[in-house]
């Protein structure tokens, strides 16, 4: 057979062709297969199903009952719940009636407020048990409310609480000494900052600083410079962690539009590897190093503890190799790892998460505590990925501003933080915490193990989440047994519980003494009874069909209405 030259030339146009569409196809299977198989691994299908679902909530007959709890079960469970209403609405009064005064006017308080415990119970709950949302101090590693309760602070301010409040008041009150005869001037710079940029080059061992107002703001400047020098358009991030609020960072619920530049990649995977190797468009890859106790989990919060199937662990060893491959592929493909330490901040050491795993970022956001108690953000990079210019194109710029970075407070704060953090004391306190800490929960798990409570904690350092090891659709429940106790939680409750490294051993004896009492009390009123060979799966099976049919019966209502307005 004879070919003709235009043929030859139809045959290798087409082969190149379908060489290159099955190299797309192999790329995007292997995309796939990167993902996590979670919903929170899926963005753009988890924000489909979050439309899907409809609102519906118990009555107070299925309130404590809907897990088919007998009878007996459900009248204990009702009057444990109103024993606890009856102290809260005296102990908390005061505190309550100034939040009902003011909910209204504050959308960040109707938010926390309504996403404390699933939402089916949440409104029963908000009717019942009031503990208001207003503090007047703290001291130690307390804080007192406006009825003059004093709890264990176990919120950490978002993780911002590494030294204890009194630190951060004395940061407070020697940084706007040292400050206040410049004032609120901005633009030019308090000489402070000179020695607070020496600093944190020492501490990241970059070379570059650049100060933001907030820890969303620094990842944004982290991610928009990656991309900048690098010329590729996407950012890696890993399923489940949390880097501030901005879109591109937060694909999936929460966000309304979709973020076309974001991969959500499995954490710990080989598979991730292989695309890191793979794909030309990955600018950077962020790494939360909070993440290595959920890895691929979200962050946990009591609204989304339908079941029990929260589970938390970390392996430092496991971790560590993992962040030096991930190093590795990132340095062989000159993709930019950047470390978000906002929330880990110097909690595990002094140096921070690159000090602690022994691995080196190219870029490391830091901000909550580096503020001394007031807000920031910092980016420190190499010179060369913190350049904000082109030499030899100069209108290719990368912008960045943000009118209050580097104020002069700011900066007198995080300079006395920074100037502590640098003292034997300082170094001492976050040096070698995993035993100290490892130490405390075991303790603890081990007294909710001899009482038989399906309770326990996973830590990473001083950072805790509560597991529950039995299936159960109650375990929200616990929140209020623990403030019923003198235990301040954030707004996610049992899923995150923060230690300050002022925290001695009398008070976390003192902490743990509140914590069984509270769970003795929550399975005493018989929370956590449960049904013969429950699993989790069928506590998930069993909600899903009550969405269904709720689903359902909306759409037949509308169609009802329709049709009766057509009539
Ligand atoms: C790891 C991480 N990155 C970024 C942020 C955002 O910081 P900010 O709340 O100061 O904007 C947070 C906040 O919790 C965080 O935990």
């Amino acid at each position: 057979m004879k070919w003709s030259m235009t043929g030859l030339a139809f045959y290798s146009l087409g082969s190149a062709a379908l060489v290159a569409s099955l190299t797309k196809i192999k790329r995007r299977l292997e995309l796939s297969v990167a993902k996590h198989g979670s919903i929170a691994g899926h963005a753009r299908l988890s924000r489909r199903v979050a439309s899907f679902i409809p609102y519906y909530e118990y009555g107070e007959a299925e309130f404590f009952c809907s897990d088919d709890a007998p009878v007996e079960i459900a009248a204990r469970r009702r009057d444990g719940f109103m024993r606890l209403s009856a102290l809260y609405s005296t102990r908390f009064a005061i505190t309550a009636k100034q939040t009902a005064e003011v909910a209204d006017s504050i959308s960040d308080l109707q938010f926390t407020n309504a996403y404390r415990v699933p939402f089916q119970y949440s409104r029963f709950v908000r009717h019942h048990l009031r503990g208001g949302w207003f503090l007047k101090s703290s001291a130690g590693v307390t804080v007192t409310d406006l009825d003059e309760n004093t709890f264990y602070d176990l919120t950490g301010s978002y993780g911002v609480n590494l030294f204890g409040y009194d630190f951060y008041k004395k940061c407070l009150e020697s940084g706007a000494k040292f400050v206040s005869e410049l004032g609120p001037v901005l633009g030019a710079y308090h000489p402070i900052v000179i020695d607070n940029a020496r600093r944190l080059r020492g501490i990241s061992g970059l070379d570059e600083v650049s100060f933001h107002m907030s820890g969303t703001e620094a990842v944004m400047q982290a991610v928009r410079l990656a991309r900048y020098h690098t010329g590729r358009s996407h950012l890696v991030r890993f399923c489940g962690s949390y880097h501030g609020w901005w879109g591109d960072v937060q694909p999936g619920v929460g966000n309304p539009v979709p973020a076309h530049e974001t991969y959500t990649l499995k954490d710990m995977s080989e598979e991730t590897l292989r695309v890191l190797r793979r794909r030309k468009n990955i600018a950077c890859v962020l790494v939360n190093p909070l993440q290595a106790l959920h890895p691929n989990m979200n962050a946990p919060g009591d609204s989304s503890l339908v079941d029990s199937g929260r589970a938390a662990h970390f392996n430092r060893e496991s971790y560590t190799k993992w962040l030096k491959k991930l190093r590795t592929v990132c340095t062989e493909q000159r993709i930019v790892l950047i470390f978000d330490e906002v929330f880990v901040g110097f909690r595990l050491a002094s140096g921070g998460a690159q000090e602690y795993f022994g691995v080196k970022a190219d870029m490391v956001v830091y901000g909550k505590t580096l503020g001394g108690g007031l807000p920031v953000g910092v980016v420190c990079g190499s010179k060369e990925l913190m350049k904000r210019f082109k030499d030899d194109r100069p209108v290719d710029i990368c912008f960045a501003r943000g009118t209050f970075n580097s104020h002069p407070y700011v900066m007198g704060a995080m300079h006395e933080f920074l100037r502590y953090l640098d003292t034997p004391e300082a170094r001492a306190l976050t040096r070698d915490q995993d035993a100290l800490w490892n130490g405390r929960v075991e303790r603890l798990n081990r007294r909710l193990a001899q009482e038989n409570l399906p309770v326990r904690l996973a830590n990473i350092t001083s950072i805790c989440t509560v597991c529950y090891v039995q299936p159960s659709r109650y375990n929200w429940m616990l929140q209020y047994y623990l403030r019923a106790e003198g235990l301040a939680l954030s707004w996610v409750g049992s899923g995150r519980l923060i230690f300050s490294l002022n925290y001695t051993e009398t008070d976390f004896e003192a902490v743990a003494d509140r914590f069984v009492a509270a769970a003795k009390q929550m399975h005493a009123d018989g929370w956590w009874w449960s049904k013969p060979g429950l699993t989790n799966k069928a506590i998930k099976r069993r909600i899903l069909k009550e969405m269904i049919a709720h689903r359902l019966s909306a759409l037949r209502d509308h169609r009802k209405v329709h049709r009766r307005v057509e009539g």
